[in-house]
Protein backbone atom coordinates (compact mmCIF):
# COMPACT_ATOMS: atom_id res chain seq x y z
CA UNK A 1 0.00 0.00 0.00
CA UNK A 2 1.44 3.33 -1.14
CA UNK A 3 0.91 6.18 1.25
CA UNK A 4 0.06 10.20 -0.74
CA UNK A 5 -1.22 13.11 0.59
CA UNK A 6 -4.02 13.62 -2.74
CA UNK A 7 -5.06 11.38 -5.24
CA UNK A 8 -6.86 12.37 -8.39
CA UNK A 9 -8.88 10.74 -10.41
CA UNK A 10 -8.68 12.03 -13.75
CA UNK A 11 -5.93 13.27 -15.85
CA UNK A 12 -8.10 15.78 -18.42
CA UNK A 13 -7.69 19.50 -17.79
CA UNK A 14 -8.99 20.18 -14.28
CA UNK A 15 -7.41 16.78 -12.85
CA UNK A 16 -4.07 18.39 -14.20
CA UNK A 17 -4.64 21.81 -12.70
CA UNK A 18 -5.44 20.58 -9.43
CA UNK A 19 -2.32 18.35 -9.36
CA UNK A 20 0.16 21.27 -10.13
CA UNK A 21 -1.47 23.40 -8.13
CA UNK A 22 -1.67 21.11 -4.89
CA UNK A 23 1.80 19.55 -6.26
CA UNK A 24 3.54 23.11 -5.77
CA UNK A 25 1.94 23.39 -2.51
CA UNK A 26 4.76 20.79 -1.29
CA UNK A 27 1.61 18.27 -1.58
CA UNK A 28 2.40 14.59 -2.72
CA UNK A 29 -0.12 13.75 -5.35
CA UNK A 30 -0.68 11.01 -7.64
CA UNK A 31 -3.45 11.08 -10.83
CA UNK A 32 -4.67 8.23 -11.99
CA UNK A 33 -6.26 8.09 -15.64
CA UNK A 34 -7.08 4.43 -17.02
CA UNK A 35 -6.57 6.17 -20.72
CA UNK A 36 -2.80 5.51 -22.10
CA UNK A 37 -2.20 9.39 -22.33
CA UNK A 38 -2.96 12.62 -20.68
CA UNK A 39 -5.62 15.04 -21.75
CA UNK A 40 -7.26 13.26 -24.73
CA UNK A 41 -9.99 16.08 -24.90
CA UNK A 42 -7.86 18.85 -24.82
CA UNK A 43 -5.92 17.72 -27.57
CA UNK A 44 -8.77 17.49 -29.62
CA UNK A 45 -10.48 20.72 -28.66
CA UNK A 46 -11.23 23.69 -30.54
CA UNK A 47 -10.47 21.65 -34.25
CA UNK A 48 -6.91 20.92 -32.54
CA UNK A 49 -5.67 24.51 -31.41
CA UNK A 50 -7.85 24.59 -27.69
CA UNK A 51 -10.30 27.50 -27.14
CA UNK A 52 -8.00 27.70 -24.13
CA UNK A 53 -10.51 30.72 -22.39
CA UNK A 54 -12.55 33.67 -23.08
CA UNK A 55 -11.56 37.15 -22.42
CA UNK A 56 -15.06 37.73 -20.75
CA UNK A 57 -15.88 34.58 -18.38
CA UNK A 58 -18.63 35.49 -16.06
CA UNK A 59 -21.12 33.49 -13.88
CA UNK A 60 -24.03 34.24 -15.89
CA UNK A 61 -22.10 32.23 -18.72
CA UNK A 62 -22.70 28.93 -16.93
CA UNK A 63 -25.39 26.44 -16.28
CA UNK A 64 -26.30 25.14 -12.73
CA UNK A 65 -29.23 24.14 -10.70
CA UNK A 66 -27.65 26.60 -8.69
CA UNK A 67 -25.94 29.48 -11.01
CA UNK A 68 -24.16 31.16 -8.46
CA UNK A 69 -21.92 28.16 -7.46
CA UNK A 70 -19.14 28.95 -9.77
CA UNK A 71 -18.74 32.73 -9.03
CA UNK A 72 -16.35 32.09 -6.21
CA UNK A 73 -13.76 29.83 -8.18
CA UNK A 74 -14.02 31.60 -11.37
CA UNK A 75 -13.16 35.02 -9.57
CA UNK A 76 -10.65 33.09 -7.33
CA UNK A 77 -8.33 32.20 -10.42
CA UNK A 78 -9.83 34.16 -13.79
CA UNK A 79 -9.07 33.98 -17.91
CA UNK A 80 -6.40 36.23 -16.97
CA UNK A 81 -4.33 34.13 -14.30
CA UNK A 82 -4.44 31.55 -17.12
CA UNK A 83 -3.64 33.78 -19.98
CA UNK A 84 -0.87 34.75 -17.35
CA UNK A 85 0.69 30.82 -17.57
CA UNK A 86 0.11 30.33 -21.05
CA UNK A 87 2.15 34.07 -21.66
CA UNK A 88 4.91 32.54 -19.20
CA UNK A 89 4.93 28.94 -21.01
CA UNK A 90 6.02 31.30 -24.57
CA UNK A 91 2.54 30.07 -25.90
CA UNK A 92 1.33 32.28 -29.30
CA UNK A 93 -1.91 32.71 -28.96
CA UNK A 94 -5.27 35.06 -30.82
CA UNK A 95 -8.87 36.02 -30.23
CA UNK A 96 -10.64 34.27 -32.66
CA UNK A 97 -14.23 35.59 -32.11
CA UNK A 98 -16.59 36.83 -29.36
CA UNK A 99 -13.62 36.82 -27.03
CA UNK A 100 -12.47 33.12 -27.50
CA UNK A 101 -8.70 32.47 -27.30
CA UNK A 102 -7.19 29.78 -29.19
CA UNK A 103 -3.28 28.72 -29.69
CA UNK A 104 -1.66 29.92 -33.07
CA UNK A 105 -0.32 26.95 -33.08
CA UNK A 106 -1.67 23.53 -31.54
CA UNK A 107 -3.61 22.39 -28.56
CA UNK A 108 -0.74 20.25 -27.81
CA UNK A 109 1.30 23.24 -26.51
CA UNK A 110 -1.46 23.68 -23.40
CA UNK A 111 -1.37 19.87 -22.69
CA UNK A 112 2.43 20.28 -22.45
CA UNK A 113 2.25 23.63 -20.18
CA UNK A 114 0.12 21.47 -17.48
CA UNK A 115 2.35 18.30 -18.18
CA UNK A 116 5.38 20.83 -17.43
CA UNK A 117 3.54 22.60 -14.65
CA UNK A 118 2.99 19.21 -13.06
CA UNK A 119 6.51 17.91 -13.59
CA UNK A 120 7.88 20.50 -12.18
CA UNK A 121 5.20 20.38 -8.53
CA UNK A 122 6.39 16.86 -8.19
CA UNK A 123 3.04 15.91 -9.00
CA UNK A 124 3.09 11.64 -10.34
CA UNK A 125 0.44 11.17 -13.04
CA UNK A 126 0.37 7.03 -13.60
CA UNK A 127 -1.71 6.00 -16.95
CA UNK A 128 -3.33 3.13 -18.52
CA UNK A 129 -4.60 2.57 -14.64
CA UNK A 130 -8.37 0.70 -14.63
CA UNK A 131 -10.04 1.80 -11.40
CA UNK A 132 -11.09 -1.50 -9.27
CA UNK A 133 -11.99 0.07 -5.97
CA UNK A 134 -12.37 3.48 -4.43
CA UNK A 135 -13.44 3.25 -0.50
CA UNK A 136 -12.70 5.30 2.68
CA UNK A 137 -11.38 3.49 5.80
CA UNK A 138 -12.62 5.66 8.29
CA UNK A 139 -9.89 8.30 8.35
CA UNK A 140 -8.28 7.85 4.78
CA UNK A 141 -9.36 7.20 1.24
CA UNK A 142 -7.93 3.72 -0.38
CA UNK A 143 -8.07 3.66 -4.33
CA UNK A 144 -7.30 0.10 -6.11
CA UNK A 145 -6.01 -0.58 -9.42
CA UNK A 146 -4.22 -3.27 -11.43
CA UNK A 147 -1.21 -2.12 -10.20
CA UNK A 148 -1.44 -0.48 -6.97
CA UNK A 149 -3.25 0.34 -3.80
CA UNK A 150 -3.10 3.90 -2.60
CA UNK A 151 -4.28 5.31 0.57
CA UNK A 152 -4.82 8.91 0.90
CA UNK A 153 -7.06 11.96 2.97
CA UNK A 154 -7.85 13.66 -0.15
CA UNK A 155 -9.37 12.65 -3.20
CA UNK A 156 -10.00 14.54 -6.15
CA UNK A 157 -12.74 13.37 -8.59
CA UNK A 158 -12.03 14.66 -11.77
CA UNK A 159 -12.93 11.78 -14.69
CA UNK A 160 -15.31 14.34 -16.39
CA UNK A 161 -18.52 13.81 -17.88
CA UNK A 162 -20.18 11.13 -20.23
CA UNK A 163 -19.97 13.08 -23.60
CA UNK A 164 -18.23 11.06 -26.54
CA UNK A 165 -17.61 8.14 -24.98
CA UNK A 166 -15.30 6.71 -28.02
CA UNK A 167 -12.83 8.78 -26.09
CA UNK A 168 -13.06 7.06 -22.77
CA UNK A 169 -15.40 9.49 -21.20
CA UNK A 170 -17.58 7.63 -18.37
CA UNK A 171 -19.76 8.56 -15.53
CA UNK A 172 -17.05 6.91 -13.16
CA UNK A 173 -17.03 10.41 -10.87
CA UNK A 174 -21.08 10.59 -10.81
CA UNK A 175 -21.32 6.49 -9.87
CA UNK A 176 -17.94 7.28 -7.14
CA UNK A 177 -19.79 10.44 -5.71
CA UNK A 178 -22.93 8.65 -5.31
CA UNK A 179 -21.69 5.60 -3.22
CA UNK A 180 -20.26 8.47 -0.88
CA UNK A 181 -23.86 10.40 -0.63
CA UNK A 182 -23.19 12.94 -2.93
CA UNK A 183 -26.68 13.81 -5.38
CA UNK A 184 -26.13 14.11 -9.42
CA UNK A 185 -28.34 15.54 -11.24
CA UNK A 186 -28.85 13.74 -14.19
CA UNK A 187 -26.54 14.34 -17.25
CA UNK A 188 -27.82 15.25 -20.73
CA UNK A 189 -25.93 16.34 -23.72
CA UNK A 190 -24.81 19.43 -23.96
CA UNK A 191 -23.24 21.75 -27.10
CA UNK A 192 -24.91 19.22 -28.75
CA UNK A 193 -26.45 19.20 -32.48
CA UNK A 194 -30.42 19.18 -32.95
CA UNK A 195 -32.19 16.55 -34.89
CA UNK A 196 -35.78 17.09 -36.33
CA UNK A 197 -38.78 15.62 -37.76
CA UNK A 198 -41.44 15.85 -40.14
CA UNK A 199 -41.76 18.67 -42.14
CA UNK A 200 -38.66 20.59 -40.36
CA UNK A 201 -36.59 17.74 -41.21
CA UNK A 202 -37.69 17.41 -44.71
CA UNK A 203 -36.83 20.94 -44.95
CA UNK A 204 -33.39 20.89 -43.19
CA UNK A 205 -31.94 17.63 -45.02
CA UNK A 206 -31.82 18.39 -48.28
CA UNK A 207 -29.86 21.85 -47.24
CA UNK A 208 -26.61 19.90 -45.34
CA UNK A 209 -24.03 22.14 -45.28
CA UNK A 210 -25.56 25.21 -46.00
CA UNK A 211 -24.79 27.86 -43.20
CA UNK A 212 -26.63 31.22 -42.27
CA UNK A 213 -26.08 33.63 -39.60
CA UNK A 214 -29.00 33.47 -37.14
CA UNK A 215 -30.06 33.93 -33.62
CA UNK A 216 -31.51 30.87 -31.31
CA UNK A 217 -33.91 31.89 -28.38
CA UNK A 218 -35.44 29.94 -26.14
CA UNK A 219 -36.93 32.29 -23.31
CA UNK A 220 -33.81 34.29 -22.45
CA UNK A 221 -31.57 32.67 -23.88
CA UNK A 222 -30.31 33.95 -27.29
CA UNK A 223 -27.51 33.16 -29.05
CA UNK A 224 -26.64 34.90 -32.09
CA UNK A 225 -24.08 32.98 -34.39
CA UNK A 226 -23.76 30.76 -37.49
CA UNK A 227 -26.67 27.83 -37.89
CA UNK A 228 -25.73 24.80 -39.92
CA UNK A 229 -28.48 22.61 -41.80
CA UNK A 230 -27.23 18.85 -41.23
CA UNK A 231 -28.75 15.53 -42.39
CA UNK A 232 -30.28 14.74 -39.07
CA UNK A 233 -31.62 18.58 -38.07
CA UNK A 234 -29.63 21.64 -37.08
CA UNK A 235 -25.81 22.56 -35.56
CA UNK A 236 -23.74 24.92 -35.55
CA UNK A 237 -22.33 27.36 -32.97
CA UNK A 238 -26.39 29.20 -32.40
CA UNK A 239 -27.62 25.66 -32.25
CA UNK A 240 -24.68 23.94 -29.65
CA UNK A 241 -25.52 27.03 -27.48
CA UNK A 242 -29.37 27.05 -27.53
CA UNK A 243 -29.14 23.18 -27.16
CA UNK A 244 -27.89 23.69 -23.65
CA UNK A 245 -31.21 25.48 -22.29
CA UNK A 246 -33.35 22.92 -24.61
CA UNK A 247 -35.59 20.37 -22.95
CA UNK A 248 -36.88 17.55 -24.92
CA UNK A 249 -40.79 18.55 -26.30
CA UNK A 250 -39.42 22.33 -26.18
CA UNK A 251 -39.28 24.40 -29.10
CA UNK A 252 -36.58 27.13 -30.15
CA UNK A 253 -36.79 30.79 -32.03
CA UNK A 254 -34.70 31.10 -34.93
CA UNK A 255 -34.39 34.13 -36.48
CA UNK A 256 -32.17 33.69 -39.73
CA UNK A 257 -30.79 37.07 -40.87
CA UNK A 258 -32.01 39.03 -37.63
CA UNK A 259 -30.58 42.19 -39.00
CA UNK A 260 -32.30 42.30 -42.01
CA UNK A 261 -35.89 42.87 -42.94
CA UNK A 262 -36.71 40.71 -45.20
CA UNK A 263 -40.14 41.41 -46.40
CA UNK A 264 -38.91 45.59 -46.91
CA UNK A 265 -36.08 43.81 -48.99
CA UNK A 266 -37.86 41.73 -51.46
CA UNK A 267 -40.25 44.38 -52.22
CA UNK A 268 -37.45 47.07 -52.38
CA UNK A 269 -36.40 44.50 -55.21
CA UNK A 270 -39.32 43.84 -56.65
CA UNK A 271 -39.08 47.84 -57.37
CA UNK A 272 -35.87 47.55 -58.80
CA UNK A 273 -35.28 44.23 -60.01
CA UNK A 274 -39.34 43.20 -61.32
CA UNK A 275 -37.72 40.83 -64.09
CA UNK A 276 -35.68 38.80 -61.33
CA UNK A 277 -36.70 35.07 -60.09
CA UNK A 278 -37.58 35.30 -56.37
CA UNK A 279 -34.67 33.08 -55.51
CA UNK A 280 -32.58 35.32 -57.28
CA UNK A 281 -33.41 38.07 -55.22
CA UNK A 282 -33.10 36.08 -52.13
CA UNK A 283 -29.55 34.99 -52.66
CA UNK A 284 -28.16 37.99 -52.81
CA UNK A 285 -28.79 37.84 -49.01
CA UNK A 286 -28.78 34.05 -47.94
CA UNK A 287 -26.95 30.81 -49.50
CA UNK A 288 -28.16 29.94 -52.70
CA UNK A 289 -29.42 26.91 -51.44
CA UNK A 290 -31.47 27.92 -48.75
CA UNK A 291 -32.76 30.95 -51.29
CA UNK A 292 -34.22 27.87 -53.72
CA UNK A 293 -35.34 25.57 -51.31
CA UNK A 294 -37.78 29.04 -49.54
CA UNK A 295 -38.57 30.42 -53.08
CA UNK A 296 -39.68 26.46 -53.87
CA UNK A 297 -43.52 27.46 -55.45
CA UNK A 298 -42.79 31.08 -56.51
CA UNK A 299 -42.12 30.52 -60.28
CA UNK A 300 -42.76 33.73 -61.40
CA UNK A 301 -40.56 36.61 -61.47
CA UNK A 302 -40.70 39.01 -58.81
CA UNK A 303 -42.01 41.76 -60.36
CA UNK A 304 -45.76 39.20 -60.92
CA UNK A 305 -45.41 38.34 -57.28
CA UNK A 306 -47.87 39.74 -55.00
CA UNK A 307 -46.86 41.24 -51.86
CA UNK A 308 -49.00 39.33 -49.86
CA UNK A 309 -47.05 36.29 -51.37
CA UNK A 310 -43.55 37.96 -50.65
CA UNK A 311 -45.08 38.01 -46.79
CA UNK A 312 -46.41 34.21 -46.83
CA UNK A 313 -42.50 33.35 -48.25
CA UNK A 314 -41.02 35.54 -45.26
CA UNK A 315 -43.38 34.38 -42.40
CA UNK A 316 -41.67 30.51 -43.43
CA UNK A 317 -38.60 32.50 -41.87
CA UNK A 318 -39.84 35.04 -39.37
CA UNK A 319 -40.46 33.49 -36.74
CA UNK A 320 -39.29 30.10 -37.24
CA UNK A 321 -40.38 27.89 -34.44
CA UNK A 322 -38.78 24.30 -34.63
CA UNK A 323 -39.83 21.68 -32.26
CA UNK A 324 -36.85 19.56 -32.04
CA UNK A 325 -37.11 15.65 -32.37
CA UNK A 326 -34.09 15.18 -29.75
CA UNK A 327 -30.10 15.86 -29.42
CA UNK A 328 -27.47 13.68 -31.36
CA UNK A 329 -26.65 12.69 -28.13
CA UNK A 330 -23.48 11.99 -25.80
CA UNK A 331 -21.71 10.39 -28.71
CA UNK A 332 -21.56 13.99 -30.81
CA UNK A 333 -22.30 16.64 -27.22
CA UNK A 334 -19.20 18.60 -26.65
CA UNK A 335 -19.89 18.06 -22.94
CA UNK A 336 -22.57 16.94 -20.52
CA UNK A 337 -24.83 19.39 -18.30
CA UNK A 338 -25.80 17.74 -14.89
CA UNK A 339 -23.39 16.37 -13.00
CA UNK A 340 -22.65 15.84 -9.10
CA UNK A 341 -25.11 18.66 -7.58
CA UNK A 342 -23.42 21.36 -6.20
CA UNK A 343 -25.40 21.76 -3.23
CA UNK A 344 -23.25 18.87 -1.78
CA UNK A 345 -20.26 20.79 -2.67
CA UNK A 346 -18.40 24.16 -1.05
CA UNK A 347 -17.77 26.76 -3.96
CA UNK A 348 -14.85 27.87 -2.38
CA UNK A 349 -13.02 24.40 -2.51
CA UNK A 350 -14.83 22.10 -4.49
CA UNK A 351 -14.78 19.61 -0.70
CA UNK A 352 -17.90 17.57 -0.74
CA UNK A 353 -19.45 19.56 2.69
CA UNK A 354 -20.09 15.84 4.39
CA UNK A 355 -17.06 13.52 2.77
CA UNK A 356 -13.82 15.14 4.63
CA UNK A 357 -11.46 15.26 2.35
CA UNK A 358 -13.78 14.53 -1.09
CA UNK A 359 -13.93 16.94 -3.67
CA UNK A 360 -14.87 16.98 -6.95
CA UNK A 361 -14.08 19.41 -10.20
CA UNK A 362 -14.47 19.92 -14.05
CA UNK A 363 -17.14 18.76 -15.57
CA UNK A 364 -17.96 16.02 -13.10
CA UNK A 365 -19.44 19.05 -11.56
CA UNK A 366 -23.18 20.49 -12.18
CA UNK A 367 -21.13 23.47 -13.81
CA UNK A 368 -21.46 23.80 -17.84
CA UNK A 369 -20.09 26.38 -19.68
CA UNK A 370 -21.42 28.12 -23.21
CA UNK A 371 -19.38 27.47 -26.00
CA UNK A 372 -16.07 29.46 -26.64
CA UNK A 373 -13.42 28.50 -23.89
CA UNK A 374 -15.66 28.78 -20.71
CA UNK A 375 -15.75 24.97 -19.92
CA UNK A 376 -11.56 24.75 -19.82
CA UNK A 377 -12.13 27.54 -17.46
CA UNK A 378 -14.29 25.88 -15.24
CA UNK A 379 -11.77 23.19 -15.45
CA UNK A 380 -8.95 25.89 -14.38
CA UNK A 381 -10.79 27.53 -11.73
CA UNK A 382 -12.39 24.36 -10.28
CA UNK A 383 -9.22 22.74 -10.22
CA UNK A 384 -6.85 24.86 -8.70
CA UNK A 385 -9.62 25.90 -5.92
CA UNK A 386 -9.62 22.29 -5.37
CA UNK A 387 -5.79 22.39 -5.43
CA UNK A 388 -5.24 24.96 -2.83
CA UNK A 389 -7.36 23.26 -0.54
CA UNK A 390 -6.62 19.03 -1.04
P1 LIG B 1 -11.79 15.62 -19.15
O1 LIG B 1 -12.78 14.86 -19.94
O2 LIG B 1 -10.90 16.58 -19.83
O3 LIG B 1 -10.83 14.60 -18.37
C1 LIG B 1 -11.31 13.49 -17.69
C2 LIG B 1 -10.21 12.46 -17.60
O4 LIG B 1 -10.70 11.38 -16.81
C3 LIG B 1 -9.81 11.88 -18.94
O5 LIG B 1 -8.40 11.91 -19.08
C4 LIG B 1 -10.35 10.45 -18.92
O6 LIG B 1 -9.52 9.53 -19.60
C5 LIG B 1 -10.36 10.16 -17.43
N1 LIG B 1 -11.36 9.15 -17.04
C6 LIG B 1 -12.66 9.08 -17.41
N2 LIG B 1 -13.24 8.02 -16.86
C7 LIG B 1 -12.30 7.39 -16.12
C8 LIG B 1 -12.30 6.22 -15.32
N3 LIG B 1 -13.39 5.46 -15.18
N4 LIG B 1 -11.14 5.87 -14.70
C9 LIG B 1 -10.01 6.63 -14.84
N5 LIG B 1 -9.96 7.72 -15.60
C10 LIG B 1 -11.10 8.11 -16.23
N6 LIG B 1 -14.05 23.29 -24.01
C11 LIG B 1 -13.52 24.53 -24.15
O7 LIG B 1 -13.55 25.31 -23.21
N7 LIG B 1 -12.92 24.90 -25.33
C12 LIG B 1 -12.84 24.06 -26.40
O8 LIG B 1 -12.23 24.39 -27.44
C13 LIG B 1 -13.44 22.78 -26.29
N8 LIG B 1 -13.46 21.91 -27.35
C14 LIG B 1 -14.01 20.66 -27.20
C15 LIG B 1 -14.05 19.80 -28.31
C16 LIG B 1 -14.58 18.54 -28.18
C17 LIG B 1 -14.68 17.64 -29.38
C18 LIG B 1 -15.07 18.10 -26.90
C19 LIG B 1 -15.61 16.71 -26.73
C20 LIG B 1 -15.04 18.96 -25.82
C21 LIG B 1 -14.53 20.25 -25.95
N9 LIG B 1 -14.51 21.14 -24.88
C22 LIG B 1 -14.00 22.41 -25.05
C23 LIG B 1 -14.98 20.74 -23.55
C24 LIG B 1 -13.78 20.36 -22.67
O9 LIG B 1 -12.98 19.42 -23.37
C25 LIG B 1 -14.23 19.77 -21.34
O10 LIG B 1 -15.17 20.60 -20.74
C26 LIG B 1 -13.03 19.57 -20.42
O11 LIG B 1 -12.10 18.69 -21.03
C27 LIG B 1 -13.47 19.02 -19.07
O12 LIG B 1 -12.32 18.80 -18.30
P2 LIG B 1 -12.30 17.65 -17.19
O13 LIG B 1 -10.89 17.60 -16.71
O14 LIG B 1 -13.39 17.85 -16.23
O15 LIG B 1 -12.63 16.31 -17.98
Amino acid sequence: MEQADVIILGAGAAGLMCAATAGARGRRVVVLDHAARPGAKILISGGGRCNFTNLDVRPERFLSANPHFCTSALKRYDQHDFIALVARHGIAYHEKTLGQLFCDGSAREILALLLAECAAAGAEIRLSRRITDVGHDGTRFRVATEHEVLVAGSLVLATGGPAIPKMGATGFAHEVARRFGLAVIEPRPALVPLTLAGDDLAFAAPLAGVAVDATAAIGKARFREALLFTHRGLSGPAILQISSYWAAGGSIDLTVLPDIDLLAHLKARKDERPRAEVKTVLAEILPARLAQALAAGFARPIGETGDKALAALVQRLRPWRVTPSGTEGFAKAEVAAGGIDTAGLSSKTMAARDVPGLYAIGEAVDVTGWLGGYNFQWAWSSGHAAGEAA
